[in-house]
């Protein structure tokens, strides 16, 4: 591919085809943008909200978004210190309650994947407040990946399928591909088109593990709070030329 000589194609002129459906984004970077600057790591954290709102708006604006998954919190963060994790507890609780109207007012759709064991009872109640205000929305879904990990993921949905086959509901021999999808907290969304992370780190730290087999990855060096609706654009401008192949031949 010649992607770093050729102009930027046109988002406006773009076939819906060229679009990627589903955009997942590791946002990661926060802790690096305050250092850099010589402020607390909160503040990071604090500015890489307006990041989420911004790219939340903008993706529902184009029109051709169908989802944005967004990894807010890995079930291996909780290793961080406490006061970080406290500070993460209480700014997504005050997401939840201040984006709803950016919410209703872009028809989002919100859900959250992850497990909800580990997460404290005020922050559950908000993201289901929000869940439940957005649930008739039929515009742009927005996936919060809170308390969540691949594994984790994988891990669940194997103990329901060996639960399916131990009450005699799920023969071994009906185990596969689609049956595996549906039982995981992505069900019936599809898997997404186009995978980005900020701050440089080439790593899949354990999100999406199932779903991300055939993504198209994007990373920049920016950090999570510097990802606006520019960065956005150009991630979508590159994928846009990208050509998948599913393991096959393009002739
Ligand atoms: C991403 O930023 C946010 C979360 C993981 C919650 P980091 O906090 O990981 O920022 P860096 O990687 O330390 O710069
Ligand atoms: C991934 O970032 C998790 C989120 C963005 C929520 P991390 O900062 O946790 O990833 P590692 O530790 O660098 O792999
Ligand atoms: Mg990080």
């Amino acid at each position: 591919m010649t992607a770093g000589v050729d102009p930027p194609l046109s988002l406006a002129e773009l076939p819906p085809e060229r679009w990627p459906k589903h955009i997942a984004i590791i946002m990661d970077g926060n802790g690096r943008w305050a250092e850099r600057r010589g402020l607390p790591r909160m503040q990071g954290h604090q500015r890489g909200v307006s990041s989420v709102r911004a790219v939340t708006e903008e993706a529902a604006r184009l029109g051709h978004i169908q989802a944005l998954t967004l990894y807010c919190l890995s079930s291996e963060n909780w290793k961080r210190p406490q006061e970080e994790l406290d500070f993460l507890m209480q700014m997504l609780a005050r997401y939840m309650i201040d984006e709803r109207p950016t919410i209703t007012q872009n028809n989002i759709r919100v859900s959250m994947l992850g497990r909800r064991c580990g997460l404290p009872d005020d922050v559950l109640a908000e993201v289901d407040k929000t869940i439940e205000l957005s649930s008739a929305n039929t515009g742009m879904r927005l996936n919060l990946a809170i308390n969540y990990g691949g594994r984790a993921e994988l891990t669940d949905a194997m103990t329901r399928i060996a639960e399916e086959v131990e009450a005699g509901d799920l023969a071994p021999d009906q185990i596969n591909e689609q049956l595996i999808a549906d039982r995981l907290t992505t069900a019936g969304i599809p898997d997404p088109d186009l995978l980005i992370r900020t701050a440089g780190e080439l790593r899949i730290s354990n999100f999406l593990l199932w779903q991300v087999s055939y993504s198209e990855i994007w990373v920049t060096d920016d950090c999570w709070p510097d990802f606006d609706e520019a960065t956005l654009h150009r991630a979508i401008q590159d994928y846009a030329r990208r050509e998948r192949r599913y393991g096959g031949l393009n002739v």
